[in-house]
Order: structure tokens, then sequence, then C-alpha cells
């Protein structure tokens, strides 16, 4: 038995005009254990082509109205057919017309008169080629569902890698500010206004995601101060407050050279987080475009963040009174993320009241 591909016998279209003809094929075909369909012109042919869903066809060459040749071309264009394998029957021996059959896709020859035999083989023929066909089109398929689950497991496993590693960065960012803060809510915060501004600035999804997770860590190298100047209650002496803005450079070298492109973004973040735009700030008194777009992010949203929270030896300020001081203070912010922060200033409020968590009580 042949069968092209499953369980079900393999398919046979014959389209030939000769009544003889037609009643050899099907002599022949019965032999094979085949299910044929014997249509007499190339109309029905085509029609059937789609309905009878045949593994291979034998076409007739001259036939009244379309020929063999139009008909194969027919099949070419038509996407449910234009892969069937055929065979072309022929009387015409001479040379131009196998040519043009192969040009219209034709698989097999077969020229009248042919015997049983000859027709035998080059069916089978054709057929362990349709059911090789049928394999790989099948196997491409599973492969196709094979690879996709993988890739979907595969991206799985890298979200819940990423997500790991961004919890792990932020537990210890949270570790290293757990002596000097009540709570993890400015964190969070610093983290929501920077990744707000940096879209109210036009930055793209990719790199606004980057100054959310990477600002978190923008104090990361307060981990490096004593206790003793880090908690003092009273200020700082100015030795003091040279050590503490230290925490810049450390947190900077802490996150340095790291091939993870958020350790990068906050190794630039955390050294660059108190220059001011004129250049009045630290640690290297940066001046305008020197300063990182991500630092004069964080920058203005740190001092915000800090104006709102209660510390030892101050009030926390309103809002209103918060964006005052900040326009009072332009000189240290670029035009832009000013401008930006102005716009966003409504949103800034509602993130604050929303994790305050004790902030300014
Ligand atoms: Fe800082």
């Amino acid at each position: 038995m042949i069968q092209p591909s499953g369980n079900r016998k393999a398919r046979v279209l014959v389209v030939d005009d000769d009544r003889f003809y037609l009643r050899l094929y099907a002599d022949f075909l019965k032999g094979l254990d085949c299910e044929f369909l014997a249509v007499n012109n190339g109309l029905e042919a085509l029609e059937k082509a789609r309905d009878f869903k045949p593994d291979i066809a034998i076409i007739d060459v001259v036939m009244p109205g379309m020929n063999g040749f139009d008909v194969a071309g027919r099949l070419r264009e038509d996407p449910l057919t234009a892969h069937l394998p055929f065979i072309m029957v022929t009387s015409l021996a001479d040379s131009p017309s196998r040519v043009r059959g192969l040009e219209a896709g034709a698989s097999e020859f077969l020229s009248k008169p042919f015997d049983e035999h000859e027709f035998t083989v080059r069916i089978k023929n054709l057929l362990k080629v349709k059911r090789y066909e049928d394999y790989l089109v099948e196997h491409g398929k599973l492969l196709e569902v094979e690879v996709n689950d993988k890739s979907e497991k595969l991206e799985d496993a890298f979200r819940k890698i990423r997500h790991g590693y961004i919890e792990t960065v932020y537990r210890l960012t949270l570790a290293a500010e757990y002596r000097d803060r009540e709570t993890g809510g400015h964190i969070k915060r610093i983290s929501l206004d920077s990744q707000l501004l940096a879209r109210r600035m036009g930055l793209g999804e990719a790199e606004a995601e980057s100054i959310f997770f990477a600002s978190t860590m923008h104090d990361i190298g307060k981990i490096g101060i004593p206790d003793s100047i880090l908690l003092k209650k009273d200020r700082h002496t100015a030795g003091e407050s040279a050590i503490m803005k230290r925490h810049t450079v450390i947190g900077a070298d802490m996150l340095r050279d790291s091939d993870s492109d958020i350790l990068a973004a906050g190794s630039e973040i955390a050294l660059t987080h108190h220059e001011n735009w004129d250049g009045s700030g630290y640690p290297r008194g940066l001046k305008g475009d020197e300063i990182p777009l991500s630092g004069q992010v964080v920058h203005i949203v740190d001092i915000y963040d800090a104006m709102r929270s209660r510390r030892p030896y101050k009030e926390p300020f309103d809002h209103e009174t918060a964006c005052r001081t900040i326009d009072n203070s332009a000189a240290w912010f670029s035009p832009g993320v000013l401008s930006a922060f102005r716009d966003c200033s409504g949103e800034l409020k509602r993130l604050f009241d929303e994790h305050d968590g004790g902030a300014s009580r």
C-alpha cells in the first residue's frame, strides 16, 4: 500500500480527454491501492484539485480547450495547489514539449503509449517523493512548535533571572539605605520619579526602564560612610560634609566595570547625582552637558524628595514649597530637566503621597 503520510491511502487525480486512457489509468491505479479521481477536462481538474486534495496528479498535455500546460500553469498560481507534484502525459515526443512541461513544473513524463510497468514505477517514485515532502513539512511544523515552546520557556527563564537580579539589587540597596532611612519609600519614589521624568524628556522606554532600576543605587556609596557621620543628628561640619560627599565616588567605584547595563547606569548615576548644571555641584564640579542625563534626572528628583522628607534637622516641605525652592535654584538644573520637572509636578506630588511611607511624618 502506498501512503503519502499518516494512514490514509494516496490520492491521485487524473485528467485526460481520452476515455481509453482514463480506463487504463483506473486499472493501473487499482493495482497500486490508491484513491483516484478521473476527469476529462482542464477546468474540472482545477476544481477537483482543490476539493479532492490529491497527493499527485496525472495530466494529459493534448486536450481540447485548456491543454495540459495551461492546467499546470493554473495549478501553480493557486496557493492551495501550487506544490502539487504531477506527471505530464504526452504523445509529443519532441524535446520542446518536454522543456515546456518542465517549465510548467512537471516532475515526471509519460509518453503514450506506455505500459503498466513504466506507469507503476513513475507513480511509485512520485508518491515516494511526495511522502518525503510531506514528512519534511510535518517535521518542520513539529520543529517550529518545539522551537517556539523552547523559546517561550527560555524567555520565561530569562524574565525570572532578570527579575531576581533586579530584586537582588533592590534589596542590597535597601540594606545600604537601612542605616539612615526609615523605609524603602525613598528608593521607590526616586525610581518612579526618575522614570516619569525620563519619559517626559522623551527618552525611549528601554532608557527609562534602565533609569528606573539604576536610580535605586544612587546612594549605595553611603555604605562606606561611618555611622558617626551618616547617622549624626546635627548638621555636619565641613570635614564631615566632605566625607559624606564621598558616597558618590564610593558608589560609582562599587558599581563600575560591570557588564550589566543596569549596574553601569547605576555607577554613572551614583557618581553624578549631586552635580549641578552651573558647575557648583560635587564630586567633580561637572558643568552643563558634561553631566549625563541620568545623573541630571536623579539629581532633581532626589532634591525634591529630600525636601519633602523629614530630617532630624528639618521639617518636611510641602509640595508647593519644594517646587518653589527648586525654581529658586534653577541654575542647578538644565532648562530641559527643569521644564520636564514642572510638567510632571502634579504626578510627582501624587507619587510622593502614594509612597510616603512616613517620610514626611
Ligand atoms: Fe546622594
